[in-house]
């Protein structure tokens, strides 16, 4: 085991907006195999995993015990099933693993391996909560006459139910254009050269994007809870819009109260049949709220639905009833290479692990 102690230095105020006191990330490296972590890993230990395996029958790295080499898709397919297994039991409940993983030509055909992780892990109990496009910018000339290059790769986001996810923070530093739309799921990314024997390092941005949206900044150093991002809708309009002015308009002109805003917010778009379900998530509203709201539907008619999706803004973070201290959260690459995630993870103020057939390759920490 190599340890080593990390430094606080990169201070993004957007990834480190929460600044709850904690106890200072660390950064561990373990000499192992994938499929069987080291005991020092407790159970409910790791917050994310996110890796990047040998493709099947790409690189031979001339290992003892390497994945990537089997005679078969299948078996390349099952030996990562049982990484996915171990990897489950270190796991918090809370916790996300993103796969990269590439395809290959075998005998002039496309093996369709990430469908065959996918179907697998599913079988397995994985929930696939994303099948995120890597588009490769940049990428290697291909010399292949007979069919076009490839350009991209997955990212697999697979989880238990209950995973932490901050998608208002992702938003807010990846939706380019509309501010906090959702970004959706395809990354365009430049592929990331690189010198020596892992000529595949992953580049540092898909690392960024996944701990933003999957790791905790803090978890209760006794229960493992991550604290949560808790956003409220506030009653401003995206004033860009006209249909949107029209609705201020509206509501100034007619002295609609903030009580009035916050009861149509609370209702959503329709009080009849599913969305009313839907839209609240709870359909919990009082009878007060709902007049309020049908009110200020009839004064504002169509307009109404503008403060449905009005601005939404990030207040603060959960808290845990444990009372003890909180850490930072834990992201394990069992597939460390060169040390792209740990890297990324000590930018971004989070503590990593790192394990590899080869330790050789990872970079020394400055
Ligand atoms: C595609 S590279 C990872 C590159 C890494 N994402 C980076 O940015 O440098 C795959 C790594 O898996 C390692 N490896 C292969 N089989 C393994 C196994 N069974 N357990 C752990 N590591 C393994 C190889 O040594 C190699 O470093």
């Amino acid at each position: 085991m190599i340890q080593a102690p990390t430094s606080q230095s990169f201070q993004n105020s957007l990834i480190n907006e929460d600044e709850t006191e904690k106890q200072a990330p660390f950064r561990t490296i373990y000499c192992g195999d994938a499929r069987s972590l080291p005991n020092e890993i407790s159970p409910n230990s790791v917050d994310l995993i996110v890796t990047s395996p040998p493709y099947w029958r790409k690189r031979d790295y001339g290992i003892k015990g390497q994945i990537g080499q089997e005679k078969t898709s299948e078996d390349y397919v099952a030996a990562i099933i049982s990484a996915l297994g171990e990897w489950r039991r270190v796991l918090r409940p809370s916790g996300s693993v993103f796969l990269n993983i590439g395809d290959t030509y075998w005998q002039k055909s496309l093996q369709g391996i990430p469908s065959l992780v996918e179907a697998s892990a599913r079988r397995a109990g994985w929930i696939l909560r994303n099948r995120i496009i890597w588009v490769k910018k940049g990428g290697m000339p291909d010399p292949v006459k007979d069919r076009l290059a490839g350009r991209h790769e997955y990212i697999l986001h697979f989880a238990i139910n209950g995973y932490y996810y901050d998608l208002f923070g992702y938003a807010e530093r990846y939706s380019l254009g509309q501010k906090g739309a959702n970004p959706g799921d395809v990354w365009e990314i430049t592929s990331q050269r690189n010198m020596g024997k892992h000529l595949a390092p992953f580049p540092s941005e898909i690392v960024e994007r996944v701990i933003t949206l999957a790791c905790p900044h803090s978890v209760c150093h006794k229960c493992g809870k991550p604290r949560r991002r808790i956003v409220k809708r506030t009653a401003e309009l995206d004033i860009s819009r006209p249909q949107a002015r029209r609705a201020l308009e509206i509501a100034k002109e007619k002295n609609l109260t903030p009580e009035h805003i916050a009861a149509i917010q609370a209702t959503g778009i329709s009080d009849a049949g599913k969305a009313r379900l839907v839209q609240n998530g709870t359909d919990r509203n009082s009878e007060d709220v709902r007049k309020l709201a049908a009110e200020a539907k009839v004064i504002l008619g169509g307009y109404f639905r503008e403060f449905t999706f009005a601005k939404r803004k990030s207040c603060g973070w959960t808290d845990c009833e444990c009372g003890a201290p909180f850490e930072p959260g834990v992201v394990l690459d069992p597939f460390m290479g060169t040390g792209t995630t740990l890297d990324v993870a000590e930018r971004m103020g989070r503590s990593s692990i790192g394990i590899d057939l080869d330790v050789s390759q990872v970079r020394e920490v400055s």
